[in-house]
């Protein structure tokens, strides 16, 4: 067993892990190929981290696919994406099931191309009765538009009378987002150097361990998650209250 793995409390597990997949554009440069071959070989860190996230025991895993902002890069790479999507969600339905994976989607999918959201919605439904982890991907999400839109409902509800405004508070609000039902990721990690959220789940991680590493998302292997999670072990996750009490 690996060094870092062996070295996991297993009781301690976050429940549930957010990704953003960063540095493809940078590790296809770093190789003197074009962006797309990064993508390409996103592809394989993505079935790495997926496979040790649910072997470990992680409950929910959340990847960063595609942002709304995405849709702004030159056309030929958002098309090499999203056949990309289509493509990978094809050749990985065996093995989703053979692990026991379910998959899920969060953000606008309806406005993906029609292939890409046939293809993700035929992925949902073939591993929809998957147990041991939900790996959801965040496809033409952002969190400035998921809250946009829960606020939306929220008032047509109030407006209707279907709610009152006493009722609205924190669970409300989580039940109006795409992540309804799933619980707050714990650890946030994101690849290739940068130090921001871009739009990723901004609502959710309020109390998420960050973790940042400058490994190129192509070269995030199991072995850099399990290091992610060591550090996240050896954190001390006060929620607001001093060190003593949490310790106790
Ligand atoms: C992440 O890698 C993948 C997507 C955003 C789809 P990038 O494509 O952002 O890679 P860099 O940041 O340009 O290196
Ligand atoms: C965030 O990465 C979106 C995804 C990983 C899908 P970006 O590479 O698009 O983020 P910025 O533009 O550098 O903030
Ligand atoms: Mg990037």
């Amino acid at each position: 067993m690996s060094e870092f793995k062996s070295k996991i409390d297993l009781n301690r597990l976050p429940k549930h892990i957010a990704v953003i997949m960063d540095g493809n554009g940078r590790w296809a440069k770093q190789h003197g190929r074009p962006r797309v071959f990064g993508h390409k070989n996103g592809v394989r860190s993505v079935r790495a981290i997926s496979e040790a996230s649910a072997e470990l025991g992680v409950e929910f895993l959340t990847l960063y696919a595609f942002s709304t902002e995405n849709w702004g890069r030159p056309t030929m790479e958002v098309n090499a994406l999203m056949a990309l999507l289509v493509e990978t969600i094809g050749k990985e339905m065996n093995t989703l099931n053979e692990n026991n994976i379910r998959l899920k989607a969060i953000g606008d999918i309806t406005k993906l191309p029609a292939q890409s959201y046939k293809a993700l919605l035929k992925g949902i439904e073939a591993t929809k009765n998957n147990t041991r982890m939900d790996l959801i991907l965040a496809l033409n999400y952002s969190s400035r538009w998921e809250i946009v839109e829960a606020i939306k409902t929220i008032a047509e509800d109030l407006k209707n009378g279907v709610i009152t405004q006493e009722e609205i508070n924190k669970d409300l609000v989580d039940n109006h987002l795409n992540t309804r039902g799933i619980p707050d990721p714990e650890l946030l990690i994101r690849t290739s150097g940068e130090r921001r959220i871009s739009n990723y789940l901004l609502w959710q991680i309020a109390y998420a361990e960050l973790y940042f590493t400058d490994v190129f998302w192509p070269d995030f292997s199991k072995e850099h998650l399990y290091q992610a999670i060591l550090d996240f072990q050896q954190r001390e996750r006060r929620f607001g209250k001093t060190g003593e009490q949490v310790s106790k």
